[in-house]
């Protein structure tokens, strides 16, 4: 563990290779323990981060997963739209837990106020797609990120002011646009009770980012969604509204691109995705259902059952190169024990099918092991020909959903 996080140096960022849910969330939390300041940078609460923790699970939308340690500076970055109940709820289940983060945490004032009008235009707008909509989280993000390209969002450095002015001027268009009536009464009651959070809005968050950079500051960014969910590179249209990669994260904050000393790149040992769009290794029968019984595959946001299926190693080696990962985490390499052989996607056919190369299972648990040494033999070839094929070394493999279920080469 020691020379792998010397390795990261300073400024790492932890960033999804796949469609989502690889794992983010458990890397932020162990490293969380050896940085001083964690971070997240865009999204919303379309994001679901579950952490195992002395066999508690925590679930995180807004805050990033690393916030469980005591006494380091969380930050939200101006790249995020942020609904505020949700952030009140999270801060509030933390503090059930035992947990104070209020006085520590840090928001960019550029950040965007996420409404509930938004939710709402989100669900009509994935109707009126029919058959063509995307699946999505219904938690506002497109209507929030729509607002703010326009020009007309609202950020979070206006929460104490009186904002019913611009909130009327809203109702017009949003009725018009999508047939969604906008409560004000209703928008206006839970800014004020989200005025509890002025004091920790941060003016200007680049400067205050290079001061912690200044005076030797260790910063760890949690990335949300994933390379191929993103507005840019990724599936569009089957993708979320905002830039998922490192560039997106340093974007989100403000911080200069040679900040950024290390990327881990997060990939399940196998692949899932949640809502619509192409998946050329995908599993429907039956081997789909148990990679997803195995792997607990259903959303932590909405509930709903995630597609499965194989690793593709193209869209590996895309997400590599954008993201310029340094290292790897193979996450959930426990779910593949029981297989006897291993598909994954190595190519695309001219009819434009995945060409897949089965490598033998290894049958025995890996569950929980910690030591490289002691996977079975085919699982440390499975690690390898992925290792070899992208190109990046894999140095975190995941064996478990708890934080000490992790090998670290
Ligand atoms: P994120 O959105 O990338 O942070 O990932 P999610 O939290 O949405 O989904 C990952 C799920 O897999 C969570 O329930 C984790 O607790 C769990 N998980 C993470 N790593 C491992 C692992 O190595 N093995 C197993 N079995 N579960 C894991
Ligand atoms: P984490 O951070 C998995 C997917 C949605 C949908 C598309 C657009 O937990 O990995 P949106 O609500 O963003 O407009 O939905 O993106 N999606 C995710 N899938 N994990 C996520 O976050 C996701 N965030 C959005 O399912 O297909
Ligand atoms: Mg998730």
């Amino acid at each position: 563990m020691k020379k792998f996080l010397q390795d990261l140096g300073s400024c790492t960022a932890i960033i999804g290779a796949q469609w989502g849910d690889e794992g983010k969330g458990k890397v932020t939390d162990i490293l969380g323990e050896h940085f001083d300041v964690i971070a997240r940078a865009c999204g919303g609460a379309n994001a679901g981060h579950t952490i195992v923790v002395n066999g508690k699970k925590h679930v995180f939308r807004l805050l990033p997963a690393g916030c469980l340690h005591e006494g380091k500076p969380v930050i939200l970055g101006s790249g995020m739209v942020i609904h505020l109940p949700t952030l009140l709820e999270e801060i509030a289940t933390l503090k059930a837990a035992g947990i104070d983060l209020l006085g520590r945490l840090w928001i960019s004032g550029a950040a965007h106020i996420l409404f509930d009008f938004h939710k709402d235009i989100d669900a009509v707008l994935e109707e009126r797609r029919g058959k063509k909509s995307i699946g999505t989280t219904k938690k506002g993000i497109g209507p929030a990120y729509m607002d703010k390209a326009n020009r007309n969002g609202i950020r979070i450095e206006r929460l104490g002011e009186d904002l019913s002015e611009d909130l009327r001027e809203k109702v017009t268009s949003v009725k018009e646009m999508f047939g969604v009536t906008v409560n004000i009464e209703a928008e206006l009651a839970a800014l004020k009770e989200a005025q509890i959070l002025m004091p920790r809005i941060v003016k200007s968050l680049p400067e205050m980012l290079r001061d912690l950079m200044l005076s030797g500051k260790r910063i760890v960014i949690e990335g949300a969604q994933a390379t191929l969910l993103d507005l840019d590179h990724g599936t569009y249209p089957f993708v979320t509204s905002s830039s998922t990669t490192a560039a997106g994260a340093l974007q989100g904050l403000g911080l200069p691109p040679r900040a950024l000393t290390s990327c881990i790149g997060i990939a399940k040992a196998y692949c899932t995705r949640v809502g619509a769009g192409d998946f050329l290794t995908e599993e429907t029968g039956e081997t789909g259902e148990r990679l997803r019984k195995r792997g607990g595959e259903y959303g932590s946001v909405t509930g709903r059952p995630r597609r499965t299926g194989w690793l593709h190693l193209p869209d590996l080696i895309r997400s590599s190169f954008i993201n310029g990962f340094t290292a790897i985490n193979l996450t959930k390499l426990d779910v593949l024990d029981a297989e006897k052989e291993i598909p994954v996607g190595v190519g695309v056919d001219t009819k434009g099918n995945a060409m897949m190369k089965k490598l033998a299972g290894w049958e025995t648990s890996t569950c929980g092991i910690t030591d490289y040494a002691k996977l079975p033999a085919n699982a440390r070839l499975y690690i390898e020909f992925i290792e070899k094929s992208i190109g990046v070394p894999i140095r975190l493999i995941g064996t478990g959903q708890g934080r000490e279920e992790m090998i670290v080469r």
